[in-house]
């Protein structure tokens, strides 16, 4: 898949899209026109960044059997954190420039309870020892050795993180050594979920973090009001791309608080979006962010500074992925 998929491509590749006018309708751009808004109240709404779409369907099946929005994301995200191939997440995640694969997640539910991991070795399923530390400890945040002995204390067992491909891949920035983050790559980054069921909304998110980044560096995703914000009586809203720009702007909770304030959920990503990139100057080639949002009552919707950047959307069981629009057209 290029690094920019076009609403064409989109068209071809997920023919879904066609036939799910209330999605379009909700979430893209209708030329000339506001969005007319949608409502999704009483369904059960799963969004997740990027082409997710196997950890969404995980997550919609796994609360149609009853389990509450915060397991069934855990269960969705799980999946993602399995997944070699996914360069970006959990295990087959890419190291930092010392060759340790090291991750990031956080976890919060519609009562405003939170928890997450950062910096953490070894352990496969940071979110689910984010939702360890939730439920399971006064704090909300454990980094590095802490985090890994606290999930040992939770049963969790050690695991290499580091793949083959993983170590390779380092061996092949090492003869450069460029710090270089690249917007999009291969059309995924962190996963964040967001969802409503039964009338509750919650919220997950989990990242190795920039690929090759330095020892210690800590992103977007642990933190609560960055990566991740949920609230029962506003929404929910979670982030993906560069997490320097999320942390120092706290965008997901400026999501949330612009929803609370009435604005739509395409609205409010905009807007905090819009926060961001006026203050751009020079190359905007590091600085995505992408941003979706879903509101108390299941709108859905998504912006992104630059383009390329798409989400998944599962509604009552049926799965599209959609392009948020963008605020710059190209990436320069
Ligand atoms: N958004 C993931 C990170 O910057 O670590």
């Amino acid at each position: 898949m290029s690094n920019t998929i076009k609403r064409r491509s989109l068209l071809k590749l997920f023919p879904a899209y066609i036939v799910a006018p209330a999605i379009i309708v909700s979430t893209a751009k209708v030329a000339g026109c506001a969005p007319a808004p949608i409502s999704n109240a009483g369904k059960t709404v799963i969004l997740s960044t990027w082409n997710n779409q196997k950890a969404n369907n995980l997550a919609a099946a796994s609360a149609q059997n009853g389990k509450n929005i915060i397991d069934s994301i855990v269960e969705g995200i799980s999946h993602v954190e399995s997944d070699i191939e996914d360069m970006s997440v959990g295990k087959g995640g890419r190291p930092d420039r010392e060759g340790d694969v090291t991750l990031d997640s956080c976890i919060m539910d519609h009562e405003g309870n939170a928890g997450g991991v950062c910096f953490m070795k070894d352990i496969e399923h940071p979110i689910q020892v984010a939702r360890d530390v939730m439920y399971h400890t006064p704090h909300v945040l454990l980094a590095g050795e802490g985090a890994t002995n606290f999930a040992l204390s939770r049963g969790h067992t050690k695991t290499n993180l580091l793949t083959e491909a993983g170590a390779k891949a380092l061996e092949a920035w090492k003869v450069e050594s460029k710090y270089k983050p690249i917007p999009n790559i291969e059309q995924h980054d962190t996963i964040g979920m967001i969802g409503i069921h039964d009338g509750k909304v919650g919220g997950g998110c989990s990242t190795s973090g920039l690929a090759f980044k330095m020892q210690g560096r800590v992103g977007d995703s642990p933190i609560i009001g960055a990566g991740l914000f949920v609230d029962g009586d506003a929404g929910a809203c979670t982030a993906t791309g560069m997490g320097e720009i999320m942390m120092k702007n706290l965008s997901s909770f400026l999501v949330v608080e612009y929803m609370r304030s009435g604005d739509s959920p395409t609205e409010a990503c905009r807007k905090a979006v819009k926060r961001v990139a006026d203050k751009i100057k020079g190359s905007k080639k590091d600085q995505q962010m992408g941003l979706i949002a879903l509101d108390k009552d299941g709108n859905i919707g998504g912006y992104s500074v630059l383009p390329g950047f798409v989400y998944a959307v599962t509604i009552d069981g049926k799965t599209d992925v959609l392009e948020a629009d963008s605020y710059f057209d190209k990436i320069e």
